[in-house]
Order: structure tokens, then sequence, then C-alpha cells
């Protein structure tokens, strides 16, 4: 398999719903480029809008008309958070700190992900949150003037620290919250580049009242999990090179390009600089010979979502991989261990479930079979990786479901393989 030419990867995932929220929170108009147009991104603006958020319709270059660090309004139904679970849990924080209540829905499988991680720390600050099946949507969340809040996170959750550092900003109290390990920082540079007081220190983020914020001017990073599936593409190749081009490179989402280096895969970064308070460069990505590797615990957060993609490569990688504390993969879109290793042993590679992860053990011999990808969009892509290489054979049951972060997933792919 031949890789070559340039790819732009859509905007990250994670600042663009970032930069709909704040912007629609700030005092004046955002202007904002690159946006992330996805399904997942789509359901935030959809929310925001009946809020009462001047949020238009996503597009490459567009403003939104801030209302305020408290200027939302109660939504007149339920807030349908579709497939997203940075929506739900962010926005949940949203609507804790104003004086409002809403109602937060999402599909069959946002349904069955935990919310209690974001409603308990929401309800010690004062907000009233109904979580009707004990844990999941549908949750109604009744905000209000809240009270400060140190909270010691369990978890390694960018959406549980976002949740917090939301409804602080919005009801004016401070926050702490503290992480058994960074999770990704992009809340607290947003907070910061508009003018709120943000101390970060070690492992413990603290956010303390604000008047106003600043509105935004950015232009949208691409993603680096969007990146990830074009850099293992190159690595699996026999022949040539990628450019993928202006990755956001903030160091708490770029642990798969060092886990994929120390696999022995050929990754260079040129042209970096630094763009809407995050670091970015390109990467020039080549084709390797994939050694196995043992992917410890500490640093996991870093690549938690780049997970399903790495044990593909895994199962090209000579030698038997081994992946531990990841056990926040089960509460994803799907169960990403059970379905990574399901589908990898329907394809016939040596592979087997741990409790908190997977041992992979790879080989070159041809992969035939259909891939269950539950819905879940970075296993369809994951598998798509997989399968680009022309000694496979490997169909997915649903390869729309790349809408709900990588739209042209599969055009991106085409246009970069030759046989
Ligand atoms: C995200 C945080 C991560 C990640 C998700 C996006 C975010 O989830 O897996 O895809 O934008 O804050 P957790 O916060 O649950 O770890």
């Amino acid at each position: 398999m031949r890789v070559s030419g340039r790819i732009a990867v859509p905007g990250d995932k994670s600042i663009s719903h970032r930069a709909l929220i704040l912007g629609a929170l700030a005092s004046g108009t955002s202007r904002v480029r690159g946006v992330l147009q996805s399904a997942d991104v789509r359901s935030t603006a959809e929310a925001l809008r009946a809020m009462g958020a001047g949020v238009p319709a996503l597009a490459s270059t567009f403003a939104i008309d801030g209302r305020g660090r408290r200027g939302l309004c109660a939504p007149a139904s339920a807030l349908d958070c579709g497939n997203s679970g940075t929506s739900a849990r962010l926005l949940a924080g949203v609507v804790a700190g104003h004086p409002i209540s809403a109602r937060f829905e999402g599909d069959a499988s946002l349904s069955v992900r935990p919310m209690r991680r974001v409603a308990t720390p929401l309800a010690r600050m004062g907000a009233a949150i109904e979580l009707e099946r004990g844990d999941g949507l549908p949750m109604t969340v009744r905000g209000g003037d809240l009270c400060a809040l140190e909270w010691q996170s369990e978890i390694a959750s960018a959406q549980v620290k976002s949740a917090i550092l939301l409804a602080a900003l919005t009801s004016g109290v401070t926050a702490g919250v503290s992480e058994p390990e960074r999770s990704r920082d992009h809340t607290e540079r947003m907070l910061a580049s508009m003018g709120a007081p943000v101390t970060v220190a070690d492992l413990r983020v603290q956010l303390d009242p604000v008047a106003r914020l600043e509105p935004l001017e950015l232009d949208v990073p691409g993603d680096p999990s969007s990146a990830a599936f074009f850099v293992a593409l190159a690595a699996l190749a026999t022949t040539g090179e990628l450019c993928i081009e202006r990755v956001c490179l903030n160091p708490t989402r770029t642990g798969f390009f060092r886990a994929v280096g120390a696999m022995g895969a050929r990754v260079d970064v040129i042209d970096e600089a630094v763009g809407g308070g995050e670091p970015i460069g390109s990467l020039v990505a080549r084709p390797a010979h994939l050694r196995a590797i043992h992917l410890a615990p500490d640093g996991v957060a870093s690549l938690i979502d780049e997970i399903p993609l790495l044990a593909c490569l895994a199962a090209r990688a000579e030698g038997t991989t081994v992946i531990t504390g990841a056990g926040e993969l089960r509460v994803k879109e799907s169960d990403r261990i059970a379905v990574v290793i399901e589908n990898l042993r329907e394809l016939g590679v040596d592979a087997e479930e741990l409790p908190d992860g997977m041992r992979i053990t790879g080989s070159d011999r041809p992969l035939r079979g259909r891939v269950r990808t539950h819905g879940d969009h970075r296993i369809a892509m994951a598998f798509g990786i997989l399968g680009a290489d022309p000694s496979c054979r490997i169909d997915l049951d649903d390869r729309e479901c790349v809408g709900v972060s990588y739209p042209r997933f599969w055009e991106d792919l085409g246009r970069v393989v030759s046989r």
C-alpha cells in the first residue's frame, strides 16, 4: 500500500464544543474559523440556540453573538445531545450556574453513559439534579446560585473538570478541581485567553469569579484524534509519506504520537507554532516496522480516544501489545474494550480482553471479516484504517457513523491511498 499527499483534518472536536459554549457566554461577538462541522458539535450548537444563544449554522467562518457570563435562558423543550457526551456534560455545568432548568436527552449510546460523575459535584455546589434511571440520561438540571467547590476527581476526565469550571464561571463562584492525571486542558486555556482568572498547579486547576469574558478570536487547529488515523495509515503503508497539516499538539492530546513512536513509527513535526492558545504543527508520517509495546496506565488520558486505533496497529506489530489502566474505554460511545476485541477476533487476530485494557498479538496474515461498529465513529475509522491495506478484506456494518467527528473521513482516506 502506498500513501501520498497532504491532509487537512477537520477542526478539533473538544475545542469546537468549547468555542461555541464560551463564545455564547462571552460579552460581545466572537469570531471562530475552522470549527468542526460534525454531528456532535451540532448537538452543542442546537442546545445553545435553544437556550437563546446567538449561534448561527456551523460554517468554516462564523460569529457568535455572546449573551454574557450568565445570559442564557431556559429551553422550551429537552436538550437533545445526540451521541455527544461532551455536549451533555459541559452543558450540564452551564445550566447548573444559571437560574434555569433543563432536561438532557441523548441517543441510545449516550443514554447509558455515566452522568453521575458530573451530577455529584454539581449537586455539591447546590444544583438540583434528577437522574431518572439512577445514572445516564435523561437528566434534569435545576441551576441557581451555587457555592464554591473544591473537588478531588477520582478519574482524569476533562468533561467532569469542565462541567465544574463552567458551573463556577456562570454562577460567579470559585472552584478548584484536582485530578489523578492531567486530562485535556482546552477549557482552562480558552478561559484564560478570554481574561478569566485561571490558576494551574500540578494536577489542580482553579477558576475564580470573573465579571465578563472577552470575546474569542479563534482559529480552531486540526484534531489530533483525527490526525492519528492518518499517522497510523502511513505507519502501515509500504511506501510513501503523508503530511497532516496544522494539528493541535497540546501535550494532553498527543499520547498516541508518543506511543506509535515507541512502536517504531516515524513521525516528524514541522512548522511548529502557537495558534489560539494551543501549540500546533504539521506531522509528516512514514511507513515503519511496528513493534509491540506495553502501554503504561499513567498517561492513558492523553490518548484515551486513540486506543481503538492503537489496538488495530498492535494487530500488525511484531509481538504482544498490552494496554492497561484504560477502564474508561468501557464507558465511551461503546464499550471500546469489548468492541475492539470482538472485532479483532472476528478478523482472526489473537486478542484478549483485560478488565481495564487488552492484550493483542500482531501478525501479517490477511485479515478478513465484517466489523460491527456499534455505531461508534472511532471504531469505524480505526478498522477502516486496518482495512485500507489491500491484503485485508474488512467491511463495516456502518460507515456513516463517522459523521459524529469526521464527516469526510472516507473521502480523505480514498484520496491518499493507492495500491
Ligand atoms: C472530551 C474528553 C474525553 C474524551 C472525549 C472528549 C472533551 O472524555 O474521551 O472524546 O472534549 O472534554 P472524558 O472527559 O470523559 O475523559
